[in-house]
């Protein structure tokens, strides 16, 4: 970069500087809230409720988990796309549950809405975990559907659905959807008592086979996973996360055991601070006693 070009380019930082600032004094973060929690309802996939807000979205994939005979029909579309990847869609359920945990009593109206955001996510994963031995993965075949950009409503690309069993086990995305089930089931423990039940036990069950059945996902549902959302860093810190979620749903004590021995072996606590955004374990030190 030539001396002329650095002065423009310092001028410009300048610029975009007093931009930035301007506009931070601007911004409604309460619209950014309401905003955020509406674009929920744009990922919706599935049957569409009376009370959708964003409604020029409409009913799609009402066939899904047909193809295992199971009814997949729910949950949310990954970003731009018309697959259900479960693997981000539990931790973002996941940090879902726990910002309503700790800002819900400040969302005011959209409170309500964040509960039905939450709740949209873990019906599905009730669905998805619904036989013992086995979690269904993803729904959507990555490679069919990224070659061909349509709306859900008129999709006709596959509609594979991926599961993970005993022999071909996923411990990460079935770990992380154990945490989505036991952090929710903590929000409705005051709201919806016999729902709260529901997902905790079902919580402990998916870890319990997580933790039983170790590997990862990405070997067993092979293209389904890679190169989409590989698991690039091991599944021991969601099994560290997943276990930490169900303590603090449960409070017994011999699942913290799993947690900190599960986190004492953990390879990648080393990245602990390097890996930050891929890794549970930094955040579950967050919260831990
Ligand atoms: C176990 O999962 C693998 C990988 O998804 C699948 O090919 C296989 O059919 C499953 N086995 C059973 C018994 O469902
Ligand atoms: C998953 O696959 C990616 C890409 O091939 C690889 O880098 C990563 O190590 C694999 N992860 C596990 C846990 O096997």
């Amino acid at each position: 970069m030539g001396g002329k070009s650095m002065m423009n380019m310092a001028a410009l930082m300048v610029l975009l500087g007093v931009t930035a600032v301007t506009a931070a004094m601007s911004n409604d973060y309460g619209d950014a809230l309401t905003k955020s929690i509406l674009f929920f309802e744009g990922q919706r996939s599935g049957k569409l409720p009376a009370n959708q807000r964003m409604n020029w979205r409409k009913d799609s994939a009402l066939r899904d988990g047909s193809d295992i005979g199971m009814n997949m029909v729910g949950g949310y579309y990954d970003a731009g796309d018309n697959v259900k990847f479960h693997f981000p869609m539990a931790f973002t359920t996941t940090l879902l549950a726990w910002s309503i945990l700790e800002f819900g009593d400040s969302m005011g109206a959209d409170l309500e809405h964040a509960l039905e955001a939450l709740r949209w996510g873990t019906d599905y994963f009730l669905k998805a975990t619904s036989k013992p031995g086995m979690v269904v993965a993803q729904v959507g075949d990555p490679i069919s559907d990224h070659i061909c950009w349509e709306r859900p409503e008129d999709m006709d690309t596959l509609r594979t659905t991926y599961v993970v069993n005993q022999t071909h086990p996923g411990s990460e995305v079935s770990a992380e959807i154990a945490a989505a089930l036991a952090a929710s089931s903590i929000v409705f423990n005051n709201k919806d008592r016999k729902y709260s039940m529901v997902l905790r036990l079902r919580a402990a069950q998916v870890f319990e086979f997580a933790n039983n059945y170790q590997g990862s996902y990405n070997a067993s549902i092979g293209r389904g996973a890679c190169p989409f959302y590989c698991d690039f860093n091991g599944y021991h810190d969601e099994l560290v996360w997943g276990a930490a979620w169900l303590y603090k749903a449960t409070r017994v004590p011999q699942v913290l055991g799993l947690c900190c021995e599960e986190y004492s072996n953990s390879r990648e606590a080393v990245f602990l601070i390097s890996d930050g955004i891929q890794n549970r374990v930094g955040l579950t030190y967050l919260f831990l006693p």
